[in-house]
């Protein structure tokens, strides 16, 4: 008998070791690092379920909390919802939510419907309030607005957005307001693309960001979306662009990670990538940022579609989720703590971090950096 208990033990030890890997890793330190979550894949492949609830303790739905549950002036579908924020609590994986305003996704009856202003604007804080109240108790933190800022030159609001057209620059700071009041308790955060180093864009979101908290609107951090090719390397500017943000008082966390590689794929290039993303882990984990990925699998990436098919393999599982070096890169970051030091990466001062096999070891006899 006890020797049946025994073999059991060993048995799920060995299970667990192999298959709890980042998340174990990251739990005891507090660092947040999960992927964004598609409906299909996790109602239908048990693989896609089973590697989320195995490596990763938070997540954020690629699409299901955008308004395509808004299906009219007051009906909802709140089944993929529901359906997500469950499989997050069972599991006990926090969840972030995506987003609220964003003018990518507009309801189609909203915008035909003829409504005017008041009526838009009314419409939208019962939205915001009914979403946000419905996930309150599940929801720890929101993309409140999404990509407001141009790409183009000055980079001031997009102007050719829906929610601008009709409400004016004031829509955001109504919708971190009406966000606030449905849950106080809620982290609420301004997200966006192409401006986590410095640079124009990124001088407009600090723009934003600051004209906001001047005004006292209720918002906590600013989401760096970080879709990166598979070169990206960490630099100085990053760190710039975060201690300005941290002076205003706002925390910065990274919202939507991927690195994509030019398609077909180099088995070089896979180590290319790998070194980013151990910079990104690295950046993560010693400045305390969350680290949420835009998916985690290959097969179940928006990259080969948004890019027709010219780039993808921007994730840390291939297509048949199997562990790529990128996986292996932020393990070992994970892993690489000397004394409570992390190590750098191949950062400024010297090379830290080496791949060999397609494995990330950090040098435990070079000096540490902060
Ligand atoms: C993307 C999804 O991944 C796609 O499935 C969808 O077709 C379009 O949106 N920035 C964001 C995300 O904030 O919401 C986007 O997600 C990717 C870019």
């Amino acid at each position: 008998m006890k020797n049946i208990f025994m073999i059991l033990f060993i048995f799920f030890s060995f299970t667990f070791s192999i298959y709890a890997q980042l998340k174990t890793l990251a739990n005891p330190k507090n660092f947040e690092i999960g992927p964004c979550i598609a409906m299909d894949p996790l109602r239908n492949e048990t693989q896609y379920r089973n590697t989320i609830i195995a490596e990763f303790n938070t997540a954020v739905a690629e699409n299901a909390f955008k308004m395509y549950m808004w299906t009219g002036p007051n009906s909802y579908n709140f089944n993929d919802t529901d359906y997500l924020v469950n499989f997050c609590r069972q599991n006990g994986i926090k969840l972030r939510g995506h987003t609220l305003v964003w003018h990518s996704v507009v309801p189609s009856w909203l915008q035909n419907g003829n409504y005017t202003t008041d009526q838009v604007r009314q419409m939208l804080q019962t939205y915001i309030t009914t979403v946000v109240t419905r996930y309150k108790n599940d929801i720890y933190e929101w993309d409140v607005v999404n990509e407001a800022i141009s790409d183009s030159s000055p980079h001031g609001l997009r102007t050719d957005s829906f929610w601008y057209q009709k409400l004016g620059p004031d829509f955001i700071r109504l919708a971190f307001q009406w966000a606030h009041q449905a849950d106080p308790d809620c982290k609420l955060y301004y997200n966006d693309y192409g401006a986590e180093d410095m640079g124009g864009k990124s001088n407009g979101v600090y723009n934003l960001v600051s004209q906001l908290k001047q005004e006292g609107v209720p918002i906590h951090g600013v989401g760096w979306q970080c879709h990166f090719y598979y070169d990206w390397r960490l630099n100085q500017t990053f760190y710039e662009n975060l201690e300005r943000i941290k002076a205003l008082g706002l925390d910065v966390k990274v919202t939507e990670l991927d690195m994509s590689i030019p398609l077909p794929v180099e088995p070089q290039e896979l180590q290319v990538q790998a070194r980013g993303y151990a910079d990104m882990a690295y950046f993560c984990l010693s400045n305390k940022i969350g680290m949420v990925l835009w998916g985690f699998t290959d097969k179940h990436s928006w990259i080969p579609g948004f890019t027709n098919g010219e780039r993808g393999a921007a994730l840390i599982f291939d297509e048949n989720y199997n562990k790529k070096p990128a996986y292996y890169a932020i393990e070992s970051v994970l892993k690489a703590t000397v004394n409570g030091a992390i190590y750098n990466c191949d950062f400024e001062n010297g090379v830290y971090c080496w791949f060999t096999n397609g494995t990330c070891s950090i040098s435990t006899t070079t000096a540490q950096r902060r």
